[in-house]
């Protein structure tokens, strides 16, 4: 699939089917997502432009490589993406973080939005949307479309289960906008849960359920 990458590490793979088990505890699941969201941030940022650096080592002078340019910006779509963002800020500590507040209104199915908190010079970063789980992708669109508003050039998508209609309708809206996922699965059922999916990330995650 075009602009998409499955991240299908053997370590992604063994803790998406401890996450999916309907049996993992609450505090099984937040840790585990905690991990993978840690392993796709290295794979998100794999093509990060690098700049030369002197440095000095205590034995010799040496050119060194540095991420160039400003520090990225992880924007979590609130609530569910919060369950990916420490994971990510875990490899890159020095990222900015922008909030988006969008809840899915339960008889559209539309995304509406609620909170948007971004650093001001947000249109000059690259911005990573995280959220686990892509399903109709409304609410990415929504997403994306507001940060696109605020002038950002350069954003990627990051997601832990992806349905296929959810991958269709952000590329068809958005096509510079590459997904990384770490599976797509086979559908959404008629309450546009993913399926097999994991059940609500947010429920899991939170323990509201
Ligand atoms: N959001 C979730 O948390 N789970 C789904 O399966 C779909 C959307």
């Amino acid at each position: 699939m075009q602009g998409v990458t499955i991240v299908d590490h053997p370590l992604v793979q063994h803790k998406i089917t401890i996450l999916r088990d309907k049996e993992t505890s609450t505090r099984s699941f937040r840790g585990l997502l905690r991990e993978i969201a840690t392993l796709l941030c290295y794979e998100v940022t794999r093509d990060l432009p690098l700049e030369d650096v002197e440095i000095e080592t205590p034995v010799a002078t040496m050119r060194g490589k540095q991420l160039a340019g400003k520090k990225l910006v992880f924007a979590p779509i609130l609530r569910a993406g919060m369950g990916l963002l420490d994971g990510m800020l875990e490899l890159v500590p020095s990222a900015r973080v922008a909030h988006i507040g969008l809840y899915r209104d339960p008889r559209t199915l539309k995304a509406v939005e609620y909170y948007f908190k971004a650093p001001s010079d947000v249109a000059e970063r690259l911005v990573i949307v995280i959220d686990p789980m892509l399903a109709t992708g409304h609410t990415a669109v929504a997403a994306i479309d507001r940060l696109k508003e605020y002038g950002v050039r350069h954003i990627r998508f990051v997601c832990v289960l992806a349905a296929p209609e959810g991958v269709d309708v952000v590329r068809g809206h958005h096509p510079d906008v590459e997904i990384w996922t770490a599976a797509i699965d086979e559908r959404l059922n008629d309450h546009s849960y993913i399926v097999p999916g994991l059940g609500d990330a947010g429920d899991r995650i939170y323990g509201t359920k």
